[in-house]
């Protein structure tokens, strides 16, 4: 009988099987897998023999193989993956590349629009809504939520933004933030925007491979995700989503004229891209669906993640910062301690008596936390440490 992804989430010697499929550097134990993920060991080898086969072969197979055949390929599969038609799909370098792309050319604001930011998104994309805002001639109207969130109170906060500014157009949204893990409810405050008339362009660069979610469900029309986080695919690849029935309020990018202004692929910039990374893509994918895809990955780090918030949330000294409840949880959660004032201090000592890597945060309206992320080759084992050591840490 199939099992379930959370009676599999449990499964110590099914994910140590994982495990061995990933070449490990020794040193500390790594709890900041939220930068970025490793390839398996045949994902790292496949790169290597299409890094070498692109070098060897140079532009001759690349123009004649590549471009004809492989990148078309590769992008139904991408459109697949976010089950999606072809034609929402743009291939980029990254998660920042695609949102840059939907916010600096966003054609709807009019001079006296105005564009929210929460104290939550990615300062890139901030950076860029506030670059936009200047250019457009709109104000920048900025919201700090709530701490601790709640499901409540994180949809409740835009829709009163929403009532109190009536001129508002547009927002960024992060489904998964990166400073806490806080899991937003897109589809919730998608529909609130609808009734507004407030447009979302979502930042996903930590949803896609860890949560099982569909665009057309969550209402979502533009959004900018990496393959690089919990897909497993080498560094420099992400894609552009632009619902069809919306291309026409994203510009193409610069005057782009290498595809039609009715191809998505003219809204990011043109450019010679990471060829081997692109063709390692077909293997990543697979590999990815062979484990669990996004419903396995997810139940296994949200289940690595639930042993030590849980063991150490009632803590004196310790603070969780995400709530408990599941609807707005996954991998990545984080702490501060609260009986010091510079947590990067713990994060230090978490290094030099624990040999445990986190990374302190800071930007967000609740102030720095510890982020810590297990990833897909962390043991239970490495949650037993963390615990411990927090514990231990807390009473100091
Ligand atoms: C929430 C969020 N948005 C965007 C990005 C940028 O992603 P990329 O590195 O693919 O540009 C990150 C990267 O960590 C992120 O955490």
């Amino acid at each position: 009988m199939p099992r379930t992804a959370a009676t599999l989430a449990r499964d110590e010697e099914h994910w140590q099987g994982i495990a061995r499929q990933f070449d490990i550097e020794p040193g500390p134990i790594n709890l900041e897998n939220g930068y970025f993920g490793r390839m398996t060991r045949t994902v790292a080898e496949a790169y290597q023999h299409n890094i070498q086969w692109v070098n060897r072969s140079n532009s001759v197979l690349v123009r004649q193989r590549f471009e004809q055949i492989d990148a078309l390929q590769i992008r139904r599969q991408l459109a697949a993956l976010l089950q999606a038609p072809e034609n929402a799909v743009a291939l980029t370098r990254c998660a920042s590349d695609a949102l840059q792309s939907l916010i600096r050319n966003y054609n709807r604001l009019q001079p006296g629009d105005q564009v929210l930011l929460s104290d939550l998104e990615y300062d890139t994309v901030k950076g860029a809504v506030r670059w936009l805002a200047r250019q457009r001639g709109v104000d920048v109207v900025e919201i700090v939520h709530q701490h601790p969130a709640s499901f409540d109170s994180l949809v409740s906060t835009y829709k009163s933004a929403f009532e109190r500014y009536p001129r508002l157009k547009l927002m960024p949204l992060t489904y998964v933030t990166h400073r806490s893990g806080l899991v937003m409810p897109v589809q919730a405050i998608a529909a609130a925007a609808r009734d507004h008339g407030v447009d979302i362009i979502l930042d996903g660069a930590h949803a896609l491979g860890q949560i099982d979610f569909d665009l057309a469900e969550l209402g979502i029309v533009f959004a900018g995700f990496n393959l690089h986080k919990w897909i497993g695919a080498p560094l420099s690849l992400g894609l552009l989503y632009i619902h069809p029935e919306r291309l026409e309020d994203i510009d193409p990018d610069m005057g782009e004229f290498h595809f039609p202004s009715d191809d998505v692929r003219a809204r990011t910039p043109y450019s010679t891209p990471n060829i081997p990374a692109l063709m390692t893509l077909p293997q990543v994918l697979e590999e990815h669906r062979a484990m669990g895809g996004a419903a396995a990955k997810g139940a296994r780090l949200n289940y690595l993640r639930e042993t030590w918030s849980e063991a150490v949330r009632e803590r004196p000294g310790i603070e969780v910062m995400t709530p408990r409840d599941p609807r707005l949880c996954c991998a990545i959660s984080a702490l501060r301690f609260t009986r010091h004032p510079h947590q990067q201090a713990l994060v230090d000592r978490l290094l030099e008596d624990y040999q445990l890597f986190t990374v302190a945060r800071n930007g967000a309206g609740f102030g720095t936390c510890i982020r810590i992320t297990p990833g897909l080759t962390t043991p239970l084992e490495h949650m037993q440490r963390l615990i411990e050591a927090l514990s231990e840490l807390a009473t100091r």
